[in-house]
């Protein structure tokens, strides 16, 4: 059934677990994390980035994200990283149940000016909104405690923004980023902050740049040929305390994309005679599930429907 974030996400934080949101660009990572979904008895969102919208575009996304909510899993549709007000019009004109506006690269005001004119258009509809306050960026990316500071959430100023912005979720900003290369040094979260932020701000939060960049998927990928030097994710742990202490939407694309092109680079090694794309596909879909299942388990959101 397609529901919204904001009923998925308020009982998520309450119980202490965590809804995984998976992007998809196309019908194998859907029906992959669906096959997850189905089989850990799981809610799911399944969010498209506006780059996923561009790729396949958005009338065949939300066709194909309906069929998957059309049985017992509670599904929410998600824009991820709304920057454009085009995008989040076009989702709301595309049965999406739930919008990011993401306004975190804007002035404070700014922010909350576009943030509360997104909350605006989405009430009408029923729809909910996760909005974005601080910089994603690895912890060693700042030389000074005042750059950190300045980059990651403030707690008061999170508080001040989910009060005025009237928004649902709120994802905020504590040592990750987006991509499989997410830590200079030993990976690490800071995760005193999120306390005093989930101290203050009692809507559900949410983690981007959450994968965890898997050794033996990266192994895997690189022994077919894929490069991938120092890449480096989340701890298990980390996103364990990550959720322990607030979050209640947890955001994989990367641990997704290197499943699928470790898999797609070993069908293709192994089997050089094949030419029928769904043979090369369809180990590279059920490594998805894997890695899909697994985060289930982490998030401790399998079992809940
Ligand atoms: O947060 C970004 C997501 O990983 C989506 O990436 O813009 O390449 O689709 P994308
Ligand atoms: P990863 O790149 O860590 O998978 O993060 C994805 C994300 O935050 C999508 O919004
Ligand atoms: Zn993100």
């Amino acid at each position: 059934m397609l529901v919204t974030t904001k009923k998925l996400l308020i009982t998520a934080r309450a119980k202490k677990y965590a809804v995984p949101a998976f992007n998809v660009n196309n019908l194998e990572f859907l029906k992959a994390v669906m096959a997850a979904a189905e089989k850990m008895k799981s809610p799911i969102i399944v969010q498209t980035s506006e780059g996923a919208i561009e790729y396949a575009g958005i009338e065949y996304l939300s066709a194909m994200i309906r069929v998957a909510a059309s049985g017992k899993v509670p599904v929410a549709m998600h824009l991820d990283h709304g920057k454009d007000l085009k995008y989040v019009k076009m989702a709301l004109a595309n049965s999406y149940s739930s919008v990011m506006i993401d306004g975190s690269s804007l002035p404070y005001s700014k922010n909350v000016a576009i943030t509360k004119q997104v909350v605006k258009m989405a009430r009408a509809k029923k729809v909910s909104v996760e909005a974005e306050i601080g910089a994603l960026a690895g912890i060693e990316d700042f030389v000074t405690v005042e750059e950190r500071d300045a980059k990651l959430t403030d707690p008061d100023e999170a508080a001040k923004f989910a009060r005025e912005t009237g928004c649902d979720s709120l994802a905020i900003a504590i040592g990750t980023s987006h991509g499989a290369f997410k830590f200079k040094g030993n990976s690490h979260l800071d995760i005193d902050r999120l306390k005093k932020i989930a101290k203050l701000v009692k809507k559900p939060l949410v983690l981007h740049g959450a994968s965890g960049v898997r050794e033996d998927l990266k192994q895997l990928a690189e022994k077919h040929g894929a490069e991938l030097g120092k890449a480096r994710g989340v701890l298990d742990k980390d996103i364990k305390a990550a959720i322990r202490n607030g979050v209640a939407k947890v955001n994989i694309d990367t641990d997704l994309r290197l499943a699928f092109t470790a898999g797609i680079r070993k069908a293709t090694d192994e089997k050089p005679k094949v030419i029928d794309p769904r043979k090369l596909m369809r180990p590279a879909t059920d490594l998805i599930t894997e890695v899909a299942v697994r985060k289930m388990k982490l998030f401790g959101s399998a079992g809940r429907i």
